[in-house]
Formats: structure tokens, C-alpha cells, sequence
């Protein structure tokens, strides 16, 4: 059977280091080495939590331009806007037909928005609690094989299987069972604050700007106060677990010496600093290239939108057919 991956990213937010390192990076590391690609924009997915229209469009646009800067080609991929694939809210509501809500109520997103309140609805809309249901139709739609995931998204990826058998065992076996591939296992990308990266927190390092505002984050990773000359940690430390991510092994084996030798923080900094920006040249000169004509990004998702439509087309044909929606 062909090797199908399938990502979709939930366009709220600014790109930051975290997504590069936890989901773009090694998606397109695996395309490399799939049969075929699928990298959605989960912009439906992101109203469920953001209400404000030029916050949810800036956001598709940033991540979008992520993507594409960090070298996703859609030549061998395909990339497209969830919202630009009717069929996909479609299959959503027939899952929604099959799924029993009690396999939702387990729904960790929803359980941890809920929590601890003496109303367990306030503040929860029908999209964050059926979430995984439009999740599952995202994967099913296209008979994805793989699913690279955060490891906070497993739970999502067995719902998937679930819904699927399901519909398989009621109706005809149509859906393909996806396996995950989980991403970032150990442990999450840390922030500048030590938490992990994330738009929430306030504490991220972007990734479409300029040298200067990379710089500038990156020195106001908060380290403890251990000075110049005084040993240092690297197993607890931001600025060493980041470095790790963009240095080769040799590179990441003589920080760990100056740590014990007393490297100051600012010249550790100066060096995950050079280290990433290193890495990031090529995806910046990229990013000019596409935001001097925004009309390429528009063109590409549409073209994208068109070959996954007759894909999905097809696929929809065949399940309303198997559950009775047809022709007299
Ligand atoms: N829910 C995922 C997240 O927040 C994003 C997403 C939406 C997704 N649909 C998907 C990921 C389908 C993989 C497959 O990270």
C-alpha cells in the first residue's frame, strides 16, 4: 500500500520555532520520504476558539507563508485550505451521525477546557467539543496511511481510528485506518520563559522575522543567574535544548563542554542566535520572495484546492452511496 502522510496545522497564531521544530521541519522531512504528501490548513478548525475575522484571516496567511518559506513544494505535495474542501465538512457531519457522544465526552480538549468549573458547559461551543469528529474527517477524506502528530494530538488519532472502524463495520469498509506518527515524543519545544513554546503563554521565538527580532527573543530566554566562569547545566537548561534542535552532533558535544567550562549566558545566547539564524536565512529569503506577491500564495492554495477536490469528490461519492444517500 502507498505511504500517505497527511498534517493539517490550526491556523491561530503567529508561526514561531515551536511549530518549525515540532510539525513543519519533520513533515517535510517525511515527504521526502512518502509516496504522497497532504499539508492542510486547518483554518475551520480555528474558529472554533477565535472569534476575531482579522486575527483567524492574518493567521492563515502567516502560516501559509511558514510552510512555503520553510520549503514545502507543491509540486510534490499537496497544500490546500481546509475551507477550500467543501466535501471535508461533508464527511463531518456523517461522521457526526456515527460518532456516540460519549466517545467525545472524553475529548481531552474539551475535558481540560472544562475542568474545575461549576458549570462544566461554560464556555464550551458544539466545535470544541465535536472537534475530533471534523479532525477524523480532515484524515479520512483523503484514505491518509500516516498522520504526523504532536503527542497531544494521539488521543485525536484513536478517535479517528475509531470513527472509522465504525463506519466500516456499518456500512462498508471505505475508510482507511491511519496510523500516527507521533513528533516531538520526548518532549516539547521550551519557550523563552522554560514552559513550552506556545502562543498562549506569551513566550514564543518567531519565525518570519527579521535577524534583529530573532535576536531580541532570543536573548530574553530567562537562564538563572550563574556567572561567567561558574559551571552550568545543560540538562536544565532553554537555551541548550534549543540549541539541539538546529546544531550538529559535534557542535552540540563542545557547548556541553563550555557549559562546564562556564560559558556566560550572553555568548551561549550569541551562539544559539548564530546557530538558528543560520538555519533560518534560507526560509527568511524565501518569505521576502513570497509576501513581494501575495497573489503565488493565493494561486498555489487554489491549484492545491483543485487536485484534492477531485480526490474528495470521488471519495464522497462513494461513501453517500454507501449510506444511502443517492439516487431514486
Ligand atoms: N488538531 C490539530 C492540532 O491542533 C490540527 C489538525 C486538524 C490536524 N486536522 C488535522 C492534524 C488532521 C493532523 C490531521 O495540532
Amino acid at each position: 500500500m502507498k505511504k500517505r502522510i497527511l498534517t493539517g496545522i490550526t491556523t491561530t497564531g503567529i508561526p514561531h520555532i515551536g511549530n518549525y521544530i515540532g510539525a513543519i521541519r519533520p513533515a517535510l522531512e517525511l515527504a521526502n520520504s512518502s509516496d504522497e504528501s497532504f499539508f492542510f490548513l486547518a483554518d475551520y478548525h480555528s474558529i472554533i476558539k477565535n472569534n476575531d475575522p482579522n486575527q483567524i484571516s492574518e493567521s492563515v496567511e502567516k502560516i501559509a507563508l511558514a510552510w512555503l518559506s520553510s520549503g514545502l513544494d507543491t509540486k510534490k505535495s499537496f497544500f490546500y485550505k481546509q475551507s477550500d474542501v467543501p466535501e471535508i465538512l461533508e464527511l463531518n457531519w456523517i461522521l457526526n451521525c456515527i460518532t456516540a457522544k460519549g466517545l467525545m465526552n472524553r475529548a481531552h480538549a474539551y475535558k481540560a477546557a472544562s475542568i474545575n468549573k461549576n458549570d462544566p458547559d461554560k464556555g464550551i461551543n458544539m466545535g470544541l467539543f465535536s472537534y475530533p469528529v471534523l479532525m477524523a474527517a480532515d484524515i479520512l477524506m483523503f484514505d491518509s496511511t500516516h498522520v504526523p502528530v504532536g503527542s497531544d494530538q494521539i488521543q485525536h488519532l484513536e478517535m479517528t481510528r475509531d470513527i472509522a472502524s465504525r463506519f466500516n463495520h456499518l456500512y462498508k469498509p471505505l475508510l482507511t485506518i491511519p496510523e500516527p506518527i507521533v513528533q516531538g515524543k520526548d518532549k516539547s519545544v521550551l519557550g523563552i520563559d522554560g514552559r513550552k513554546m506556545s502562543k498562549s503563554y506569551g513566550n514564543i521565538i518567531p519565525l518570519l522575522e527579521s535577524e534583529k527580532n530573532l535576536k531580541k527573543s532570543i536573548m530574553k530566554i530567562v537562564t538563572n543567574s550563574l556567572e561567567p566562569g561558574e559551571p552550568k547545566d545543560p540538562s536544565n537548561c532553554t537555551v541548550f535544548s534549543l540549541y539541539k534542535y538546529f546544531a550538529s552532533q559535534r557542535e552540540i558535544e563542545d557547548l556541553q563542554k563550555s557549559y562546564t567550562e562556564g560559558i556566560s549566558w550572553g555568548e551561549a545566547k550569541e551562539l544559539l542566535y548564530e546557530t538558528i539564524n543560520k538555519e533560518l536565512t534560507s526560509v527568511r529569503e524565501s518569505y521576502e520572495n513570497y509576501i513581494s506577491d501575495k497573489n503565488i500564495i493565493n494561486d498555489l492554495l487554489s491549484d492545491g484546492s483543485k487536485k484534492v477536490r477531485i480526490i474528495a469528490k470521488q471519495k464522497i461519492s462513494e461513501i453517500r452511496d454507501a449510506i444511502g444517500i443517492k439516487n431514486i
